[in-house]
C-alpha cells in the first residue's frame, strides 16, 4: 500500500472530516496520531485506525498552543519514529454579520483556522527536513476563494491558509517537502449543522432544512458533499500519485467553484 509504514498526524480528527482523513490515511497504509482536542473523540478515532490494522496515537492537542504543538511533534517521533505527513485540518466556523464580527470571534477564528496551520507545520518541518521527505496537507476551503457576507473571519482564515500554504510550498521544495491544501465546499457534518443553525436560522430567518435545501441546487454534481469525498482527495495528495504537485488549492465542491 501506499503509504504502507508512514506515519500521519491528522489535528482535529475526532470527528467529520478529520475522522475520515484519519481513516482513509489508515487504509492506505499510514499510523495515524490523532491530535485532537476533545479527549473522548480523538480516543474513538484512535480505536478505529487500530480496528484497520495501523498504529495509532490519540493526543490530546489543543493546535492554538504552540507548547501542544511541540508535545505533538516529539510523541510522534518517540512513539510511531517519524512524520511523513501533516494534515492540518481542525477548524470552526463562527457566523457574524460584518459589524456584529468582534475581536474574540476574529481572534478565535484566525487562531484556530490560520495561526495553527502554520505553527503546527512549523512544529513538524524540522523532522521532516532531517528525512528530506514530507508531506503537509492543509484543510483551507471554498470559502477562501470567494466572499462570505456572514463569515468574514473565516474566509479570511482559508485565504491565509491558501497563501500559507504557496509560501511553505516554495520554501520546502527543494527539500523534498510537498505543501498542499483542499477546498471542499458543503460539507455535511458537524460544521455544517452549525452553520444551518447559525447563519439558515439565525442571521437569514430561513429553516435549518430548507436553508441546505437552497445550497444543494446550487451544487452542480447534485449532492451535498461527505467527509469521504474530502478524504478521498486528500489521501491522493498524501500519495506519491500526486508526486508533481505543490503549493495547490484543490477544489473538491461538486462543481461549485471552478477557479
Ligand atoms: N463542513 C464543511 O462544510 C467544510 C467546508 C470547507 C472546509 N471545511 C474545513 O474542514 C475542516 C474540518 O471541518 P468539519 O466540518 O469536519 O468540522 P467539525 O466541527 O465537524 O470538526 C472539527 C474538529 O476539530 C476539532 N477542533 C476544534 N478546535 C480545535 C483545537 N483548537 N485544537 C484541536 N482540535 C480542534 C473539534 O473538536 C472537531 O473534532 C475545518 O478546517 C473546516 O473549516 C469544512
Amino acid at each position: 500500500m501506499d503509504l504502507d509504514g508512514q506515519t500521519a498526524i491528522v489535528t482535529g480528527a475526532g470527528r467529520g472530516i478529520g475522522r475520515a482523513i484519519a481513516l482513509e490515511l489508515a487504509s492506505m497504509g499510514a499510523g495515524v496520531v490523532v491530535a485532537e482536542f476533545n479527549q473522548e473523540t480523538s480516543e474513538r478515532t484512535a480505536g478505529e485506525v487500530r480496528a484497520l490494522g495501523r498504529p495509532a496515537l490519540a493526543l490530546r492537542t489543543d493546535v492554538t498552543r504552540r507548547a501542544d504543538l511541540e508535545t505533538m511533534a516529539k510523541r510522534t517521533m518517540d512513539e510511531l519514529g517519524r512524520i511523513d505527513i501533516l494534515v492540518n485540518n481542525a477548524g470552526i466556523y463562527r457566523a457574524a454579520r460584518p459589524l456584529d464580527v468582534t475581536e474574540e470571534i476574529w481572534d478565535n477564528v484566525m487562531d484556530i483556522n490560520a495561526k495553527a496551520v502554520f505553527f503546527a507545520s512549523q512544529a513538524v518541518l524540522p523532522h521532516m527536513l532531517a528525512a528530506k521527505r514530507g508531506n503537509i496537507i492543509s484543510l483551507a476551503s471554498m470559502a477562501g476563494k470567494v466572499g462570505g457576507p456572514n463569515s468574514v473571519p473565516y474566509n479570511t482564515s482559508k485565504a491565509a491558509v491558501i497563501s500559507i500554504t504557496k509560501s511553505l510550498a516554495l520554501a520546502y521544495a527543494a527539500d523534498g517537502i510537498r505543501v498542499n491544501c483542499v477546498c471542499p465546499g458543503f460539507v455535511q457534518t458537524d460544521m455544517w449543522a452549525l452553520l444551518e443553525r447559525e447563519v439558515g436560522g439565525g442571521l437569514m430567518g430561513v429553516e435549518p432544512a430548507e436553508f441546505t435545501r437552497q445550497r444543494l441546487a446550487q451544487i452542480p454534481l447534485g449532492r451535498m458533499e461527505t467527509p469521504e469525498d474530502v478524504a478521498n482527495v486528500v489521501g491522493f495528495l498524501a500519495s506519491s500519485k500526486s508526486s508533481y504537485m505543490t503549493g495547490q488549492a484543490i477544489n473538491v465542491t461538486g462543481g461549485l467553484i471552478m477557479h
